[in-house]
């Protein structure tokens, strides 16, 4: 597979105005990407549960131009300007205007809106970026005057593009559990583009239940291209990328047979190396707060007491998400409010669980 198929054949049909809508999910990572090279390659490969409530909602109105210059575009976020978006979005378009030649021919308005709130500490690329590339495709779609059923390659391009924005984009896009990132043991992964899982997945994830808790609703103190930047000469770097891969191996197993402790140690064990690579990186950054290892240590110690099996990961961030099966949701979840919330910033938490990807919808 190589770029080359991302390259549209000329357009058929003219356009001169309309408007897209679709909605993507957020992921959460269970094996972290952490680490890329040149465009967009990632390090190492990743797996993620896509989610269900976290989205975001993006309108894309288009019109044609009568010069072709430049790209011209404006954004809004909760129907509010938003022009410090602009930059991120641009570089965007510059990364995929090969693959997307249309792009300097329209003026677009994309309007864009989270399930989630604003400044939640919930990143919104993945998803974001995601509905972005979504709409474009269907743009381009209309061009190539093909339905999406007739484009054998429609989700793909569209994780390649979403790929381009923000790497965990990529696998913001199809359900349940995706694969980012060649796997010597996952037929169809690719460092492109996000795949569906391709193996046996028991019952004991059906409907795996994560609630995040916001443990600090800031700004982000290191953002993740700095961070990923940080890999690079890392003194652990190697060793790291090889414990991936082998993570990754592990849990075909353990999502075959259903092994939830096995499960628990891995994506705990990822977690913590995520963050381990942050404090052993030049610079060093502790983004764990007080009541970040609270919730680990609580967690930990119900799980002692009780058998059941809640775990959690993390982001580059310090919120938790409490990640758990559906049959023990119940117990668990009483836990998480009588013991847990008190430690999120007012204690906003939110309810999720795996979900199976993007919706267009209708404008
Ligand atoms: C810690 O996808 O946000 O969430 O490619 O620079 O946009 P860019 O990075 P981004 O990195 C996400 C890193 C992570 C782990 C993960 O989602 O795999």
């Amino acid at each position: 597979m190589t770029v080359q198929e991302f390259i549209p054949e000329s357009y058929t049909n003219t356009l001169t105005n309309g408007s897209v809508k679709w909605s993507s999910p957020s992921n959460i990572a269970l094996v972290k990407y952490w680490g890329k090279k040149e465009h967009q390659i990632p390090a190492n490969p990743s797996i993620s549960f896509t989610l269900d409530n976290c989205r975001t909602t993006t309108t894309l109105k288009f019109e044609k131009k009568a010069s072709s210059s430049d790209f011209s575009f404006d954004v809004f976020l909760e129907g509010e300007q938003k022009d410090d978006f602009k930059p991120k979005i641009e570089t965007f378009f510059k990364r995929i205007e090969q693959y997307l030649p249309f792009l300097k021919e329209y003026h677009f308005v994309i309007d864009t809106s989270n399930s989630f709130p604003h400044s939640s500490g919930i990143a919104s690329s993945a998803s974001g970026m995601s509905a972005l590339a979504l709409c474009l495709m269907s743009v381009e779609q209309q061009l190539l005057n093909v339905s999406m059923s007739e484009s054998f390659h429609f989700y793909k391009k569209a994780s390649f593009l979403a790929r381009l924005g923000s790497g965990s984009a990529c696998r913001s896009l199809e359900g349940d559990l995706i694969v980012w990132g060649s796997h010597q043991e996952i037929d169809g992964s690719s460092n492109l583009y996000g795949t569906k899982y391709p193996f046996e997945v028991h019952d004991n994830f059906k409907n795996y239940q994560d609630t995040i808790l916001l443990v600090d609703k800031g700004e982000k103190q290191v953002s993740s291209t700095v961070g990923h930047n940080l890999m690079h000469n890392h003194p652990y770097a190697e060793n790291r990328f090889n414990q991936a891969h082998d993570n990754l191996s592990k849990l075909i197993s353990v999502f075959k047979e259903g092994d939830l402790k096995s499960f628990i140690d891995i994506v705990e064990s990822e977690a913590l190396t995520l963050h381990a690579m942050m404090m052993t990186s030049m610079p060093y950054f502790i983004l764990m707060k007080p009541n970040t290892l609270e919730i680990i240590n609580r967690i930990w110690k119900f799980r002692q007491d009780t058998g059941l099996h809640i775990s959690f990961t993390l982001d580059a961030g310090a919120n938790v998400h409490i990640l758990y099966p559906e049959a023990e949701a119940e117990p668990i979840f009483e836990f998480i409010k009588t013991e847990l919330v008190a430690y999120c910033q007012n204690g906003h938490y939110i309810c999720d669980k795996i979900g199976f990807g993007a919706k267009q919808l209708p404008i």
